[in-house]
């Protein structure tokens, strides 16, 4: 079942917003949704070097300067648009993407996506 996040304007161009995973799986890890212009990418929040969330900085996943995702814990850095490292102790590893698309304004997680999700 596909899921609505939120509007995409309920995110700042450039930054990203938390949610909870699948609400039927306790522990599961959160996602996040990133908002760039009238784009959204969704990830799930683990990091492939330590496999920990990314916001050791509760709801901070960006690098606003640079703009880039990076994790809080040891600076790792990863694309927006398809989630590589390409600078820390994983470079060359993935963030795990989720299908995200955006109608009428609202951000939705793809039924493909297998996942449930509610704001964090
Ligand atoms: S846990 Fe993310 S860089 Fe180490």
């Amino acid at each position: 079942m596909e899921r609505i996040f939120c509007q995409l304007t309920d995110i700042v161009d450039g930054d990203a917003l938390a949610f909870d995973h699948d609400n039927s799986k306790p522990g599961a890890p959160g996602l996040f949704v990133i908002r760039e212009d009238e784009k959204a990418y969704c990830y799930v929040n683990g990091c492939p070097h330590l496999h920990i969330t990314l916001d050791f900085v509760p709801g901070r996943f960006m690098n606003k300067r640079t703009g880039v995702i990076q994790c809080t814990n040891h600076d790792a850095r990863f694309q927006i648009e398809n989630g590589k490292c390409i600078w820390g102790l994983c470079k060359g590893g993935t963030l795990t993407s989720l299908p995200i698309r955006i109608a009428d304004g609202a951000m939705i997680l793809e039924a493909s996506a297998g996942v449930d999700v509610a704001t964090k």
